[in-house]
């Protein structure tokens, strides 16, 4: 089984197998979500540190669960309100909590490379909920996973990744997943929410939604992140709805099976219809949310299985 890391910081450390071993693994989780007895041990014993920084509803939400549902004593700190609004700094905090001998810190922070820095600074093993515009790795995996049960294989598929890419770290992870399974990305919005320096990435580009969307399996949207925006992005809301809002009209552009995603929170009628995000025929945003927990169980149970082996081998063995 492939999954020797220590932390889970983004998508870029991870190959094809790490990718595989986890999707797997959540996949059980799935079902055992959907069963009557939704326990099991995997992480009995071992504490789980939730550190936002930032405001987070379902990630943070889906964390706590999963951890729960693994059997972990799991605590949610409320960042905002925290030391930090007292002046101590990122890795004060850390050390502080370190103090404490979690075994488990989820973090989330406005900056990107901010958990980077903080895993290295702690002995447990650190999971990323979103670093500022840089990765999001838990999101991409939930929606990878999301996409293999709906389509039924995770490669050779044409995936439009929708709206306000340069903002999202949603898309920044999934880029980098979904091209490591070998599919084909198409990023579409206007030119003014598209990152520099994004053609590296192998992907391509697209200002029109009947351009993008023909032919694809997956139209994942994206919300459109006002608060990361300083002015002058877009001309008007509506506007924006008119030209990139996922509607019927413009869906009809993919393929007749393609599947709708969006990772919330949602803005209807902004970057989606409000009625085609509901519609269980053609959206799986709600699958996404139930991927989210099974994925982030299988994240901390790999991360808890070698953090324990790592431990074991430190040990001092008594006589
Ligand atoms: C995303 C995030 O926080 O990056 N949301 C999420 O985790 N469900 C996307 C967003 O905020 O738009």
């Amino acid at each position: 089984m492939s999954f020797a890391h220590t932390h889970l910081l983004g998508i870029e450390p991870l190959s094809p197998a790490d990718i595989t071993t986890l999707l797997d693994l959540a996949g059980q989780y799935a079902e055992q979500g959907r069963s009557a007895v939704k326990h099991s041990d995997a992480l009995a014993g071992l504490t789980q540190i939730n550190m936002f920084f930032e405001n987070s509803t379902r990630t943070q939400a889906s964390f706590e669960l999963a951890g729960k549902r693994l059997g972990a004593d799991v605590m949610s700190m409320g960042m905002q309100a925290s030391s930090i609004k007292k002046g101590e700094t990122l890795i004060d905090t850390a050390m502080t909590l370190n103090a404490m001998h979690p075994d488990l810190l989820v973090v989330r922070h406005p900056h990107s490379g901010a958990v980077d820095l903080l895993s290295q600074k702690v002995n447990c093993a650190v999971l990323n909920a979103g670093d500022g515009r840089h990765e999001h790795p838990t999101q991409a995996l939930l929606d990878a996973l999301t996409i293999r049960r709906a389509k039924g294989r995770l490669h050779r598929l044409n995936i439009a990744i929708c709206g306000d890419i340069a903002h999202s770290r949603v898309a920044r992870s999934n880029i980098i997943l979904l091209g490591k399974m070998e599919n084909r990305i198409r990023l579409v919005g206007p030119p003014t929410l598209m990152p520099s320096g994004i053609g590296e990435f192998g992907v391509e580009i697209y200002d029109s939604m009947a351009e993008g969307l023909k032919d694809v399996d997956v139209v994942m949207m994206l919300r459109l992140q006002r608060e990361r925006m300083d002015g002058g992005f877009i001309p008007s809301e509506r506007e924006y709805y008119h030209r990139y809002g996922l509607d019927a009209e413009k869906l009809a552009y993919a393929k007749p099976d393609a599947i709708v995603m969006h990772p919330g929170p949602m803005n209807r009628g902004v970057e989606i219809d409000g009625e085609l995000a509901d519609d269980l025929r053609r959206s799986v945003i709600r699958e996404q949310v139930e991927m989210g927990v099974a994925v982030r169980m299988a994240a901390m149970d790999l991360l808890a299985r070698n953090l324990r082996a790592a431990r074991a081998v430190k040990r001092p063995v008594m006589a």
